[in-house]
């Protein structure tokens, strides 16, 4: 096992005049299940291409342990990819699929086989070794293309959106198996998906990249209580945060009736700006009788119920102009369409960025 290091790694494509990934630092664990998440183009599978050797790194390195990869062909790497199309050969069993690695690689026939059964045992696929992959459901094919990968052993696991061709209920177990199964073996894998709710259900810790950048690294947790800045803030969470640009005033900012307090020191960092943005998630509101002074009035478009909780999708008025804002309410108090809602933020669960950096102002 080892650890992976992204050291200011830059793919600039040819004839690009922007890195598709730009000076990358990036380090992962040995053991850690990182997620790289982001939306399309960002240069999710560029990064994890760079690492499988498939990609030239055209500026800084990669190191897996303290091996410098950066211009080792792939087979050199120690490292095994599963990718969203996971192709298994459609004549040859899920035996022989999952072998086929080794038998390339000259591994006799006794110790493939006890590799494969191993492998097969720890992904519930006993049963299915002499089947073709048509004969399969679409977890169990995936299953197999993981299993592909077990039996070579890597030092490091790459995944590219493993999961993207299952129905939606199959990825959510899947991710679970993937997640428990990657625990159990304690290898190293970088996943990618473009999916927030994947990333923060799986990861150890999460990396967001945008345009090629890396935005923030964190926990799950980390990320979702504190985004670094504006476009994690929106990129993390479902539904998003709001987000809404006001003015500023002695002791903090104005939302409403309500003043979010921020303290001189975080405020600095607003510079010359007249507002910054203040961001709230849809749990984050308290709804209020009406007639109070701290209320904001919401008058409710649509009303999404999930039976436990449900979401309002409504306007509000900030400053004088119209704002779309999203309030989880309980299951039980669910308003009706054209009803105005009163609600208040929070005080302590309220974010604020800088308007013109996106920077996360508050602690
Ligand atoms: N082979 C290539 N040649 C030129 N540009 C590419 C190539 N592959 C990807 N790109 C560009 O690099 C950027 C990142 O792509 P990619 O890493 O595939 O993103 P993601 O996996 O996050 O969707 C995109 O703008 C994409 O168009
Ligand atoms: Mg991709």
């Amino acid at each position: 096992m080892a650890s992976v290091t992204f050291d200011k790694a830059t793919r600039l494509y040819p004839g690009g005049t922007k890195p598709a990934v730009d000076a990358l630092e990036l380090h992962v664990e040995d053991g850690e299940f990182l997620v790289l998440v982001g939306p399309s183009g960002c240069g999710k599978s560029t990064s994890l291409r760079m690492l499988a050797g498939l990609e030239d790194v055209n500026g800084g390195a990669i190191r897996i342990g303290d091996r410098d990869v950066t211009h080792l062909p792939p087979k050199d790497r120690d490292i095994a990819m599963v990718f969203q199309n996971y192709a298994l050969y459609p004549h040859m069993t899920v035996a022989d699929n999952m072998g086929f690695a080794l038998k390339i690689a000259g591994v006799n026939k006794a110790e493939i086989r006890s590799k494969v059964e191993e492998a097969a045992k720890i992904l519930d696929l006993t049963d299915y070794l002499d089947r073709k992959p048509k004969a399969l459901s679409g977890g169990q094919r995936q299953r197999v293309a993981m299993g592909r990968a077990i039996v070579r052993e890597p030092q490091v696991f790459l995944m590219d959106e493993p999961l993207s061709n299952l129905d939606a209920k199959l990825r959510v177990s899947t991710r679970t198996q993937i997640a428990s199964l990657q625990r159990r073996l304690g290898i190293t894998t970088v996943y990618v998906t473009h999916d927030q709710v994947e990333a923060l259900t799986m990861g150890d810790r999460v990396a967001v990249l945008k345009d090629g950048l890396l935005q923030q690294v964190d926990s799950p947790r980390t990320m979702y209580d504190r985004p670094a800045n504006l476009f994690v803030a929106g990129f993390i969470g479902s539904p998003a945060m709001n987000l809404v640009e006001v003015p500023l005033v002695d002791g903090g900012v104005k939302f409403g009736g309500s003043i979010i307090n921020i303290s001189r020191d975080e405020l600095a960092g607003a510079g010359t700006d007249k507002t910054v943005t203040v961001g709230i998630r849809p749990e984050h509101f308290e709804i209020v009788p009406a007639g109070g002074i701290e209320g904001v009035a919401v008058t409710v478009n649509v009303v999404e119920e999930l039976g436990a909780d449900g979401f309002v999708y409504g306007t509000t008025k900030i400053g004088g102009d119209d704002k779309d804002i999203v309030v989880r309410v309980h299951g039980r108090q669910i308003p009706e369409r054209g009803e105005t809602i009163h609600v208040v933020p929070i005080g302590h669960e309220t974010h604020v960025f800088s308007t013109s950096t996106g920077a996360r102002l508050s602690a």
